[in-house]
């Protein structure tokens, strides 16, 4: 969603602004702009679209030393020049950008404009800069004016504030949205994700909910809300900066999908010892295992779909309840959770508002909480009880994958482990282990297969619809296949499960529909074979994904999958449908890593 970033040195600005902005522009946006401060006035600039219309628009004399800068993704108001940040104060003497969603912004607007306030936007944002304003002509001390802004506001914000009262600092406050600081010879920055500073430093410090810090040239401030100095928690980033570029490939998400074995191979480095599963971060947790009567695998989107996965597997080796929500259900749904609850989180960015939300209320209930995550000290990683983290490294691309096929992994080690701790023996570990420590290998033989898929992406040329099929475990493949497809390449993909097709489904299907079938599970192939006959024998165009031994004579595109344990299938069966949508992309002329409407992180609910 929206990007940050903010910068005061020893330099200008602007190209730390700039090149950071384009670190973010993965997240989506509609809309840029910057603002630059020299002594007298503040200078902003923006414009609808990409960074490469704002770059067009900046004048000359741009050498000023701070400055802040946004990319915005519409959410109140069209995306347009007047609705795009940094926004100002009446007079010019405050710039604010700001990420998130002030949910209390009429009726602050309304007070506002009752004093006389005037607005020129549609944005919830401006309320920030105007409120700012009156209290600091109430009192003219920025810090003052910031706590006392930061407190009328409800909601969500990353924010960061310049003026010319103090034209070499940058105020930067932060609640349930990212925001990263860092610090160099260059200058002191900050960020609405590390990518955005990776070229000027890898110690990173997250600035945490309700906390504000001070930027100035060459000092960095942090404080809780109620104005005291905080402790600086700073992290090392072990990625380079290459990490966070296409690196010869043409898009992020192809290059991605290339790095799912180097992936995984991390994610499960150091797991196993024998049939002993080494989570020390679990181990760690003391918890009364026995006491646990049932598990909720919740998350959005493409996690989500890792969830109804595990949330399988959790059944089949722990033979206990688990049940599996979308994170924006799970929050309304008053769940009934408790003490005896445990709540598995899982998020790529660990920055989900929803996700978040759900972590919240489970939290209040006393359950137990897990945390899956990619990003190293994300909100959501930091407050649950435990966090284990994939290690797909920074995912750039806006649709998922590295950081799908990691969750798939890691939520397997993690259920084996719990299976584990309530005393029960998975029946064939030792084989399964040996096939998790081969599955790199099986994601390198399985990438073989990317000129067929992009062969049989072709099918979908002139098809406006497509339909992805499997039964049990198959099935969040079929979720994932059926996601990937609509993301990127905007042909319309529904999932079902195959024995429900006759039900309903199966009118849709005619002459060369297009149907994606997963049949990896032995115990459940035969079953979906027959149901993807009744697609052939109304036209349909199947291609059938399936293991080494499935008699499948009938059907004119097999694709099979190395030998490996079934319930390890569905991780090179997602490796095909990423292929399979990102070709398909293609063949339309697509913008396959930023997708319209679409943002890497969605951190508004
Ligand atoms: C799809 C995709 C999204 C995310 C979802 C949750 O390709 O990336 O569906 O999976 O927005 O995001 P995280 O995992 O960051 O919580």
């Amino acid at each position: 969603m929206c990007g940050i970033t903010g910068f005061t040195g020893k330099q200008p600005a602007l190209p730390f602004l700039l090149q950071g902005l384009s670190k973010l522009e993965y997240r989506g946006y509609d809309s840029a702009g910057v603002t630059l401060v020299n002594s007298k006035k503040l200078r902003t600039w923006k414009t609808k679209g990409r960074l490469s219309e704002l770059e067009k628009v900046l004048s000359d004399d741009l050498d000023q030393s701070c400055g802040i800068g946004h990319t915005r993704w519409a959410t109140h108001g069209v995306p347009s020049n007047m609705n795009a940040h940094p926004h100002m104060n009446r007079g010019n003497t405050i710039s604010v950008v700001h990420n998130g969603i002030v949910e209390n912004y009429a009726a602050l607007k309304k007070e506002l404009l009752d004093e006389g306030y005037e607005f020129h936007s549609d944005t919830d944002s401006e309320v920030i800069v105007q409120l700012l304003d009156y209290y600091y002509r109430k009192k003219p001390v920025m810090k003052e004016a910031l706590m006392r802004t930061c407190r009328r506001l409800e909601g969500s914000y990353a924010l960061c504030v310049t003026s010319v009262y103090e034209p070499n600092t940058i105020y930067v406050a932060k609640k349930e949205s990212p925001m990263v600081l860092g610090q160099s010879a260059e200058g002191t920055f900050c960020a609405s994700d590390a990518p955005a500073m990776l070229e000027y430093t890898k110690e990173i410090m997250p600035l945490q909910d309700g906390q504000f810090a001070i930027l100035n040239k060459d000092s960095l401030e942090v404080f809780e809300a109620d104005g005291r100095p905080a402790e600086k928690k700073w992290i090392h980033f072990p990625y380079d900066v290459q990490a966070a570029q296409k690196g010869g490939y043409d898009s992020f998400m192809l290059k991605e999908i290339h790095e799912q074995p180097g992936a995984i191979r991390e994610t499960l480095r150091g797991r196993f010892r024998g049939t002993k599963v080494i989570l020390p971060q679990i181990d760690k947790l003391n918890a009364d295992w026995d006491s646990i009567r049932e598990t909720w695998f919740i998350a959005c989107g493409t996690a989500y779909h890792a969830c109804i996965y595990a949330s399988g597997l959790y059944q089949r080796y722990t033979g206990k309840p688990a049940f599996v929500m979308p994170a924006s259900e799970f929050r309304y749904c008053d769940p009934a959770v408790g003490p005896h609850t445990l709540c598995i989180f899982v998020s790529q960015s660990g920055e989900t508002a929803d996700t978040l939300a759900a972590l919240k209320l489970a939290r209040a209930k006393g359950c137990l909480t897990i945390a899956v995550v990619n990003v190293l000290g994300s909100s959501i990683a930091r407050q649950t009880d435990a966090v284990l983290y994939t290690a797909a490294g920074p995912e750039i691309a806006v649709a998922s994958t590295k950081a799908y096929t990691t969750q798939l992994v890691l939520l397997h080690v993690l259920v084996l482990k719990l299976a584990e701790l309530f005393g029960i023996k998975v029946k064939g570990i030792s084989a399964l282990i040996r096939d998790l420590k081969r599955l790199p290998d099986v994601i390198e033989e399985t990438l073989q297969k990317e000129p067929v898929m992009k062969k049989c992406a072709k099918m979908l040329k002139d098809q406006r619809d497509a339909y992805f099929i499997g039964r049990q475990l198959d099935y969040p493949t079929a979720l994932e296949g059926a996601l990937k497809l609509k993301e990127i390449s905007y042909v319309h993909a529904d999932a079902y499960y195959a024995g429900e097709l006759k039900h309903g489904p199966i009118a849709l299907i005619e002459k060369n529909t297009v149907v994606l079938a997963m049949a990896t599970q032995p115990e459940i192939a035969a079953k979906t074979i027959s149901n993807i006959k009744e697609t052939v024998a109304r036209g349909a165009r199947v291609i059938l994904v399936t293991d080494e031994e499935m008699s499948a004579e009938e059907f004119k595109y097999v694709i099979r999958l190395p030998e490996i344990c079934p319930s390890l299938r569905p991780v090179p069966a997602a490796v095909l449908t990423q292929l399979f949508a990102y070709y398909a992309a293609k063949e339309k002329g697509c913008d396959i890593d930023k997708p319209r409407n679409l943002a890497k992180s969605v951190t508004v609910e």
